[in-house]
């Protein structure tokens, strides 16, 4: 049994929490808030042990095995640096920092204090994609040539929402363009360099933005995100020997379909959630909480750390720094 805890009582952790209720080896144990009446009323919800009214109160519980990180993005570093102090493995929700500074050093913490360190990069522990791993591994569309990923959500302007504001790491790039990114980057490894436009706000944040990434055989990746328009949000897979489309919503569709060279249906798969499709995270932190590990192979810190690389790199291209970076 492995006992969770989580930080923040936001909108995603309570996608998370209803998928550790569904499973038999996670324990809800302990819920943080920043105030004690959200931590209880979060907990009677959810059914969690403990209600804590503050982050570092969680952080001490000794009883707790590894700490859920759903907070936004500006207090990820905070976050997970206060519960490896304190001895608690953690599983961090996307995109794991401000930027590649931050992510080192939450990496480099962990190895010092042999505790547990994952980006909740649920994407790449769901079925379809493992599939379309399994079908590139395998050689069906031969050599990849050229990707295509999107993910862009139609948000209203909000000056107080998180995703607004640079104070809060705000931007499509951090909050959605990490997932077509990363897509691309597990795909094709790390390009050797890229070409980045962005829309940005008179709020001082990304609101559409597009990434390519180009490799040296001359295939790339094309991605874009944002918070301007509402799309399928679809990916394609090309290669010299065929090609390979995921569903609408890619990044956690469970449908994907393989096609021969001459784009005739080869075969296609659905995956529908045993829960709500974060079980899977879930039970790789859990795999590797049992195996000893100290990172994950699914998703490994030399990866997230190039997508770090990537996004630091876009930012710099746009002249769009986090307040948190201004004296950098
Ligand atoms: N994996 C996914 O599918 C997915 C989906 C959505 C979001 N996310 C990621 O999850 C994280 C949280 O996103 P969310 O949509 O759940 O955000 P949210 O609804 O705004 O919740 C964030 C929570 O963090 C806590 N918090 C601590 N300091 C805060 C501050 N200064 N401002 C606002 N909240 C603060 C709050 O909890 P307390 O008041 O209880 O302390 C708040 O409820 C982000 O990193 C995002 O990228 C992942």
């Amino acid at each position: 049994m492995i006992r969770w805890g989580i930080i923040g009582t936001g909108k995603i952790a309570r996608t998370f929490a209803a998928a550790l209720q569904g499973l038999d080896n996670s324990v809800t144990a302990a819920v943080a808030s920043r105030t004690l009446e959200n931590a209880q009323s979060f907990a009677e919800e959810f059914g969690f042990e403990k209600a804590y009214g503050s982050y570092e109160e969680l952080a001490r519980d000794e009883s707790i095995d590894i700490v859920y990180i759903a907070t936004p993005m500006h207090k990820h570093y905070e976050d997970t640096l206060l519960c490896l102090e304190n001895g608690r493995n953690v599983l961090c929700e996307k995109s794991i920092a401000l930027n590649t500074k931050q992510a080192e050093e939450m990496f480099a913490k962990a190895e010092e204090k042999g505790l547990f360190l994952m980006e909740a990069m649920w994407m790449k522990m769901r079925p379809a994609y493992l599939k379309v791993r399994q079908w590139i591994n395998e050689g069906r569309i031969g050599d990849i040539r050229y990707i295509k990923a999107d993910f862009n959500n139609f948000i209203p302007f909000d000056k107080n929402d998180r995703l607004f504001k640079p104070e809060c790491g705000g931007g499509a790039l951090l909050d959605l363009g990490v997932y077509p990114i990363t897509f691309a980057v597990a795909l094709m490894g790390e390009p050797s360099s890229i070409e980045t436009h962005a829309h940005i706000g008179s709020c001082g944040i990304d609101l559409s933005n597009s990434v390519t990434l180009l490799y040296p055989n001359g295939a790339f990746a094309s991605t874009t995100s944002g918070f301007e328009v509402q799309n399928r949000n679809n990916a394609v897979i090309a290669g010299d020997k065929g090609s390979i489309t995921m569903g609408d919503w890619f990044f956690c569709s469970p449908e994907c379909t393989l096609y021969d060279a001459e784009s005739r249906q080869i075969e296609d798969r659905l995956f529908p959630p045993e829960i709500n499709g974060y079980e899977y995270e879930i039970r790789e932190a859990e795999k590797c909480l049992a195996e000893g590990l100290k990172t994950s192979r699914a998703v490994p810190p030399e990866e997230t750390l190039t997508i770090m690389r990537i996004m630091d790199e876009c930012r710099r291209v746009w002249d769009l720094k986090f307040p948190q970076e201004s004296a950098l």
